[in-house]
């Protein structure tokens, strides 16, 4: 509980979370379905920012780029972001099998130096991330977690195992109500509070 003293006399502090989505669709499905996993992050009792990756202002990977001109300062803002939060919520839209371009293009900016000369995956390294995803087919791009899931591993992420992969995902959210149907809400919000509480437990 935030607050709190733990057994070794030190309180827990709130953890903090750093949610986006692969898409930069206006109506994106799986922005609809974060929203629901911060709702249960927050319940839990961390202090959540949602940002949208388009924002960023990130050119496509470019090395000689990266020689001539340094990071652009859409990376630079991205890595101060991560730098920022304990842990990432990340909603993974499927494109042909494996994740987003624009989410693979972030994390490969993430990964470049940082002006101390560490590299930037030691922002990301050791901290845990969860990762959900929607999609219109019935796997409901389960096969873009399984790709990220590799790569977030490869930055050094604890990834937990808690998920859920919304297919039909069109058909799943009632917009008359607001949001997600009801029988699905508990499954969401419940993939930000186990992010919640391996975050806690990782920054304690
Ligand atoms: C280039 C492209 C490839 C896609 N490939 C897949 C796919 O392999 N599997 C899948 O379930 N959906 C696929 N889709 C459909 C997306 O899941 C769908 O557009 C979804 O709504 C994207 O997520 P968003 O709503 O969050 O933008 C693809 C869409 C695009 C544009």
């Amino acid at each position: 509980v935030p607050g709190e003293f733990n057994r070794y006399g030190a309180t827990f502090m709130s953890a903090t979370i750093l949610a986006f989505s692969g898409s930069s669709r206006t109506a994106s499905l799986n922005a609809k379905l974060l929203q629901h996993a911060v709702a249960g992050a927050r319940q839990a009792g961390a202090s959540v920012t949602v940002v949208r990756l388009a924002d960023y202002e990130l050119p496509i990977y470019d090395g000689d780029l990266e020689e001539q001109h340094g990071l652009p300062p859409g990376a630079r803002a991205f890595q101060d972001a991560v730098a920022q939060h304990d842990a990432l919520l990340i909603a993974s839209p499927e494109h042909n099998g494996g994740y987003t371009a624009l989410l693979k293009n972030a994390l490969d900016w993430l990964s470049r130096l940082l002006p101390d000369g560490r590299s930037g995956i030691s922002l990301v390294a050791g901290k845990a991330a969860a990762v959900v995803s929607a999609s219109p087919g019935n796997l409901g791009g389960v096969r873009s977690q399984t790709a990220l899931r590799i790569v977030l591993e490869k930055l050094g992420m604890i990834v937990i195992p808690q998920s859920i992969a919304l297919g039909q995902a069109q058909l799943q959210f009632d917009e008359a109500q607001g949001g997600l149907k009801p029988s699905l809400v508990g499954a969401a919000q419940g993939v930000g509070a186990a992010l919640v509480n391996v975050a806690t437990r990782l920054t304690v």
